[in-house]
């Protein structure tokens, strides 16, 4: 007999839904004029299908939403607050805890607790709030992943992993002293969700050790990297997701968590970490910037419901589903021919925009002309991850990443398999006419972070 396929599916069923506005070509055509081309302007009303992030826009489980009801909203010594440092140590093993409104929150007093001016900061790709909060604190961010994280095509499983050499080289160019601690990512966000592997952060760990160096873990998406050393590094498949997890956070120093993304909250972070002169700094610290260090910034029922998000985030049923309904629509897209970022990340489909859009010059913005484009096809609102995500350096230079890419983020627990295809079949209609698409100018240019807030007209 013939061994049929067992598919993952949602280890949950729906109790609620939001309704969504369908709407016609010539209203996305008006939107998107009125949006300066950039869909981060776009009003959420007029989207269909909203892959911007998967940042705070996952359901929340009815016990989280019942945790919501449980809130203690005193200013001082919150019940909540005591039940999500239980679960921080339980599930991450991270010593002390400090909330914040969100991952830049931590990031914020992070940097400003370990970097002095002059400093350098190692770490596998930046990220935007991070390595802006790296440059505000003085220091220069040095990009040490390893090169395949730059290829769009490449398709090593680990594109996650630091190049040591790189490291070593560093460290032999500034001093240990020079480096207070080492960025790393799970789940490297802007080179498509790519994991890091439990090997290489062990050979890091025994790098970093040598030089007194630590190594702070941006956690945001650690459990969707969990799931990847699970399903392809030796020795893990039949490990627990939580049990990866754990030792994941085991080989780093401390943590800065964006529980918007992996624990399945509409807001909320934390800044964890093992060093009690680094905790009593930053405690000191996040009453100017968030708010007293039993809060951070957050209600007491957010951090209920973040308490019980990070339980229900390293459940092995539901990474499988997350991430088996990503690979579903990479799956689907690369059938139609779509060129993609390999292998299929954590939380996205990430396009290669300059494959896409090989006729558009870098700094005529082919992959902010390529989200434009999918929302006026379909509605699908998707993310630029290239130059303009990138922005300038401290001395006022573009950054020219080699990565152009679309992010298709999808959301956790929200879309079905039906809204997966849909998505799929826009973004081959698109790459379709792509011939006739044409590039974009950038009219207004924020200081900070511009992507969030550019404008662009047609060329
Ligand atoms: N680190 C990573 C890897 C992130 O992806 C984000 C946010 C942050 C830190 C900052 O956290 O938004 O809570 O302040 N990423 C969002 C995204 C914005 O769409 O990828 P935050």
């Amino acid at each position: 007999m013939k061994k049929i396929k067992q598919s993952w599916a949602e280890p949950y069923k729906i109790k609620m839904v939001e309704l969504l506005k369908m709407t016609t070509v010539a209203q996305r055509k008006k939107a998107l004029k009125e949006a300066g081309y950039n869909t981060f302007l776009l009003r959420s009303e007029d989207v269909y299908i909203d892959l911007l992030t998967d940042s705070g826009t996952s359901a929340m489980s009815d016990r989280q939403w019942a945790g919501m009801m449980m809130g203690d909203e005193a200013y001082a010594g919150s019940r909540n607050f005591y039940h999500l440092e239980e679960v921080v140590r339980d599930v991450y093993g991270y010593k002390y805890l400090i909330p914040t409104h969100q991952g830049r929150g931590a990031e914020n007093i992070l940097s400003k607790v370990l970097i002095k001016k002059g400093d350098i900061i190692p770490g596998n790709m930046y990220f935007t709030t991070t390595r802006l909060h790296q440059e505000l604190a003085g220091g220069k961010f040095e990009d040490v992943i390893i090169d395949e994280a730059h290829d769009p095509e490449n398709t090593f499983p680990f594109k996650g992993n630091v190049d040591l050499n790189k490291l070593k080289s560093l460290i032999k160019k500034h001093g240990a002293p020079k480096i207070p601690y080492v960025s790393i990512a799970t789940s490297v966000n802007m080179a498509g969700g790519q994991p890091i592997s439990m090997k290489n952060l062990k050979e890091l760990r025994a790098l970093t050790k040598k030089h007194h160096i630590r190594i702070i873990h941006d956690m945001t998406r650690v459990a969707e990297n969990a799931y990847f050393i699970q399903q392809k590094e030796k020795g893990y498949a039949d490990r627990s997701i939580k049990s990866i997890v754990k030792e994941i956070c085991s080989l780093t120093d401390g943590a800065t968590m964006s529980a918007k993304k992996d624990a399945l909250v509409n807001i909320g972070g934390f800044l964890a970490v093992n060093d009690y002169d680094v905790y009593e700094e930053a405690r000191n610290m996040v009453v100017v910037y968030e708010g007293l260090h039993t809060y951070g910034g957050l209600a007491g029922r957010d951090m209920e419901a973040m308490a019980i998000g990070i339980k229900e985030s390293v459940g092995d049923e539901h990474i499988k589903a997350r991430i088996g309904q990503v690979i579903y629509l990479g799956e689907k897209m690369m059938h139609y021919g779509v060129p993609i970022v390999q292998p299929i990340g954590g939380h996205g489909i990430f396009v290669d925009a300059k494959k896409f859009l090989p006729h558009i010059p870098q700094d005529q913005f082919p992959a902010q002309t390529l989200a434009a484009e999918m929302y006026l096809d379909s509605g699908v609102r998707t993310m630029e991850r290239g130059v303009v995500s990138a922005g300038r350096k401290p001395n006022g230079e573009n950054y020219y990443p080699k990565l152009e890419l679309v992010r298709f983020t999808i959301p956790r627990r929200v879309y079905t398999q039906a809204h997966m295809d849909v998505i799929a079949e826009s973004a081959a209609r698109v790459y379709e006419r792509r011939d006739a698409i044409k590039g974009m100018k950038m009219v207004y240019e924020p200081k900070y972070l511009r992507f969030f807030q550019a404008r662009f007209e047609k060329l």
